[in-house]
């Protein structure tokens, strides 16, 4: 079946189209418009610009989505829109576009969460992914590790207590002058600096769990920048990403092993924007390999926001007969209410 994907939870406009059969998955198109450029004037996303910018694209977007796909929206079995978390403005486009298109074509909808998406873009990577598996999605609003049970049931087994790993990475970024989003940069960086140059608290919490606090490291990253700044020298940005990288590394392997010890899954899933640092995805490969878990990570543009991703999860939504209808309302929380 063909599913037309929606997403607009954040700072990207997005459609796709993915085929989705027993057996088959398939992305036909998956057209995103980053609106990064816009938001990195102000140094973070400003919601109202946001969801404006969401209103202008997502017509050409959806548009765009289907010629690539050689598909009219005649042909579209179902549309799967993100509905929660994200900035409500911003969502609230996307679902409202969603919501009028289903009924104007009498195409069956579905709400999608977007953390459930993100874990879905493995599906599309690879094909023969199935549940159940323990994933973590790291990503600009998440850090959280769960129990996939099947692909619409998720149980929430750790995570970070305050803020995400994504948001951790952007702040510091920031503050070392790089442009919003800060994570990609960061990643290339680190390479270049000497990750025991500087003594950082790790972002694990201490015993048996899989939680993590970042906070104190964002705290002490900043206190240790300000005051050399106040000694009159700037702080070597290459060392700093590299220390910083480094307890953010060495915390998600400890709680992923204590994860895989508790859990014994088969597979990891890494999913979420963060999940394109690449030494996060060299840390954790070896971690799985130690341990005899299969890992799975999406592609780089499936990690970062993105539509199929949507209409993959979206799918599973179908499946399990999970149908929304007109009243539908967008969230800004985890649970959708
Ligand atoms: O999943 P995502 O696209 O949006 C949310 O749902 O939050 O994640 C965006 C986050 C940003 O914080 C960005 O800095 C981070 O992902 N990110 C990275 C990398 N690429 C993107 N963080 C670390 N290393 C990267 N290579
Ligand atoms: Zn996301």
């Amino acid at each position: 079946m063909y599913i037309l994907g929606i997403e607009s939870s954040c700072d990207e406009t997005s459609a796709a189209v993915v085929l989705m059969d027993e057996g088959r998955r398939e992305i036909l198109s998956n057209i995103v418009a980053s609106q990064i450029e816009t938001h990195r004037l102000y140094g973070g996303v400003v919601p109202e610009i946001a969801s404006r910018a969401h209103i202008e694209a997502i017509s050409g977007i959806t548009y765009e989505a289907l010629e690539r796909a050689n598909l009219k929206i005649e042909d579209i079995d179902c549309i799967a829109v993100t509905s929660h978390p994200g900035l409500i403005g911003a969502l609230l486009v996307g679902v409202n576009f969603a919501k009028s298109l289903s009924l104007a074509y009498g195409i069956p909808l579905v709400a999608v969460n977007h953390v459930k998406a993100h874990v879905a873009a493995a599906y599309l990577e690879y094909p023969s992914l199935c549940a159940p598996f323990v994933s973590l999605v790291v990503s600009g609003g998440h850090t959280s590790f769960y129990r996939v049970d099947a692909p619409t049931d998720f149980v929430e087994i750790g995570g970070t207590r305050d803020d995400a790993a994504g948001e951790a990475f952007d702040k510091i970024g920031r503050v070392i002058g790089m442009p919003y989003p800060a994570g990609a940069a960061m990643d290339k960086l680190a390479y270049e600096g000497n990750s025991s140059a500087i003594k950082l608290p790790s972002p694990a919490i201490l015993g048996d769990n899989a939680d993590f606090s970042f906070s104190g490291l964002k705290t002490a990253a900043l206190n240790y920048i300000n005051s050399e700044r106040q000694k009159g020298s700037e702080p070597n940005a290459a060392d700093i990403t590299a220390s910083y990288t480094k307890v953010i590394v060495d915390a998600i392997v400890k709680k992923t092993d204590y994860i895989i010890k508790q859990s014994k899954p088969k597979r990891l899933v890494l999913a979420g924007g963060v999940a394109a640092n690449s030494h996060i995805r060299r840390a954790l490969e070896e971690l799985c390999a130690k341990r005899a878990v299969e890992f799975c990570r999406p592609s780089l543009a499936l990690c970062s926001d993105n539509a199929a991703m949507v209409a993959a999860a979206g799918y599973f939504e179908y499946l399990d007969g999970n149908f929304a209808d007109t009243s539908l309302n967008a969230s800004a929380n985890d649970d959708g209410n």
